[in-house]
């Protein structure tokens, strides 16, 4: 949460932060803000709003200057208002910082301040931090660097900083402790970001800071110490990325194009690992731990969110075969557990972003008790991704949009490879069986691609249902978990209340709300709970709730009851019904845009959970 952008060298900074930001509205978007150096002279522009909003307010201002600071906030301590946004000046104006993250002992830091007769404009953690560096500072007569890294050994809490002193005003100096920042390598230029699209189109070499690091890069070059003052040899990684990746290109918005690109994202996540010829799933990743994999005695998937659903039906896909047992957490209960662990359980993490820090945190618990630990990220590069013993990177392509889409099936296709891969490394699963498995893997593509056509129709059913103000979302066996998602990707960007339920489950509660303005969504596509689902169907329409089912292609039983039908394609197994999280996605989309709502930007959230 919150994104970060600095830049030294020999263009004009502004431009360059501002359009990085843009890139970085995922982290957050209650408020914007720029500082800028030049000639000694520091100047702050911040707004309450986003970034947009803030280019158009200073647009009849000059404001240069080669280098400088910018942070698109996510408001955790003190509400979204011009002041409270970032950029932070300390109270004698010699230093300015940007952060992401928590200070948490910085009530203790403020009163120690305040008796030291520092005084605050705003309500954030943040000024503190700026403060208490500036109080360093002057009081120990100190470098710059020193300060802040003195600073930072007094905080207690997350942070990713760029920080400028104006004293030493060519020079950013930036630390990491669990939030990310990545340092740009360019011809006598340094970028600092919280990822590295805000700087792609000038540099392809970056350095992930590692935590409880600190860099300070001139326009000279670039030196990275730890938090202890142990200088750090920078390594250097080359990325490849796609410049139209994050672009809309021609769709309205992030989201649809997304959910657009899933045929392509699931594609490119099997590319490579799955051989139809060989009858064999390879991943280079997971390799090593294989014996671990075999041999577990338990799994436990952690995640949060879009993430914690995809790990449900992965939960599904390994008990079927792999034959393993399977706890699913949300990381954030578990980390805070006491949880029983030990070095025969297999964790696997979730996470598109690589940042979320309450599941970092339940890695790194997991690792603590001697389990092997496996990452499922989408950011190559992340903190997750670096955190865990091995892992597969999902290939789905940046997710802009912070309601997630093609993160999900990636991650789905992920588990599967894996759950398959190992199925049948056990023996659990004989070739003949196998090649079917694979088969109806690689078809998924195909089969989602076909359902993408069938928009015009989900597209109706919002027109008809987007005033009303509960939903409910009822599916069985692994279609339970896509009932939970299609649910949370309605309220998180349209602001209806929705509710996901197994279905059987309904009669223990939530079929009193049903009457005959309860729009009901049933994920009944044929399987071997298929005339329980019809049964299900049956109570709700006794109770003349609305039914709009997703069927199978051709269904005409459930046809015949329900009020909407949304068709998918055959499928056999559960690997094959991950594609019947796509008309939800759309329906949810359809209904968002038609309230009129910020689908891409939904309020309140962001996408990279950097705060517990
Ligand atoms: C936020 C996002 C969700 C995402 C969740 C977990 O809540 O809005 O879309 O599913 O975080 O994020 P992760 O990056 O760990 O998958």
């Amino acid at each position: 949460m919150c994104g970060i952008v600095g830049y030294i060298g020999t263009r004009e900074a502004f431009p360059i932060i501002i359009n990085g930001l843009k890139r970085l509205e995922y982290r957050g978007y209650d408020s914007a803000g720029v500082a800028i150096s030049n000639n000694g002279q520091m100047g702050i522009y911040k707004i309450k709003g986003k970034v947009s909003q803030l280019e158009d307010a200073v647009k009849k201002t000059d404001i240069m200057g080669t280098i400088g600071i910018g942070h698109t906030r996510w408001a955790t301590h003190g509400a979204p208002n011009d002041i409270n946004a970032h950029p932070h000046k300390s109270m004698n104006g010699k230093f300015v910082v940007v952060h992401n993250g928590i200070i948490e002992n910085y009530s203790v830091l403020k009163k120690r301040l305040t008796a030291r007769h520092y005084t605050f404009v705003s309500q954030t953690d943040t000024e503190v931090l700026a403060n208490l560096i500036e109080y360093i500072y002057l009081f120990a007569k100190i470098s710059a660097e020193d300060a802040v890294r003195f600073a930072l050994s007094k905080v207690q809490g997350a942070y990713g900083i760029a920080v400028i002193c104006t004293d030493e005003p060519d020079k950013i100096i930036a630390a990491r402790k669990s939030s990310p920042l990545v340092l740009g390598i360019g011809v006598d230029e340094y970028f600092v970001a919280s990822d590295a699209t805000p700087f792609v189109e000038y540099t392809n070499q970056v350095v992930y800071l590692d935590n409880d690091t600190l860099a300070v890069i001139s326009r000279n070059g670039l030196s990275i110490k730890t938090i202890k003052n142990v200088p750090v040899t920078p390594e250097i990684t080359e990325i490849n990325f796609d410049f139209d990746e994050i672009e809309k290109g021609g769709f309205p918005d992030f989201m649809l194009k997304e959910i657009y690109e899933q045929p392509h994202s699931i594609t490119d996540t099997l590319r490579g690992r799955v051989y139809m010829q060989e009858n064999e799933i390879n991943i280079g990743g997971l390799l090593d731990v294989m014996p671990r994999l075999m041999n577990a005695r338990r799994m436990i998937i952690v995640g949060c969110g879009t993430s914690w659903h995809a790990g449900l039906l992965g939960e599904y896909l390994f008990e079927e075969y792999a034959r393993i047992p399977v706890e699913v957490e949300y990381a954030s209960e578990f980390r805070y557990r006491n949880p029983i662990i030990n070095s025969e359980d297999v964790v696997i993490a979730i996470s598109q972003s690589g940042e979320t820090a309450d599941t970092l945190a339940a890695i790194q618990l997991a690792k603590k008790c001697g389990a092997c630990v496996l990452g499922i990220c989408n950011v190559v590069g992340s903190s997750i991704a670096r955190e865990t013993h091995a892992g597969v990177y999902t290939h789905a392509g940046p997710e802009i949009g912070v309601a997630s889409t093609k993160a999900f099936t990636a991650q789905v296709s992920v588990l599967a490879m894996i759950a398959l891969m190992v199925g049948r490394a056990k023996y659990n699963i004989k070739p003949v069986q196998y090649h079917q498995l694979l088969n109806e893997l690689t078809d998924v593509p195909k089969k989602v691609e076909e359902v993408l056509t069938t928009a015009d129709k989900i597209k109706h059913v919002a027109e008809l249902y987007k005033d009303s103000p509960n939903f409910i979302y009822l599916g069985r066996g692994c279609y339970y978990p896509i009932a939970l998602e299609g649910a949370l990707k309605l309220k998180e960007i349209s602001y209806i209340h929705a509710e996901g339920y197994p279905a059987a489950e309904m009669k223990h509660g939530p079929i009193a709300l049903i009457d005959d303005k309860m729009p009901v969504v049933v994920i009944a596509a044929k399987d071997k709970s298929y005339e329980k689902i019809v049964n299900n169907i049956q109570e709700v329409k006794a109770r003349k709730g609305i039914v709009i089912a997703v069927v199978t292609k051709g269904d005409t039983i459930i046809s015949q009851m329900a009020d909407y039908v949304l068709e998918v394609p055959e499928f056999e197994t559960a690997i094959g019904a991950m594609i019947t999280v796509i008309p939800l996605q759309l329906l949810s989309y359809y209904i968002a845009v038609m309230r009129g709502c910020n689908v891409d930007q939904p309020r309140n959230l962001a996408k990279s959970v950097t705060v517990e």
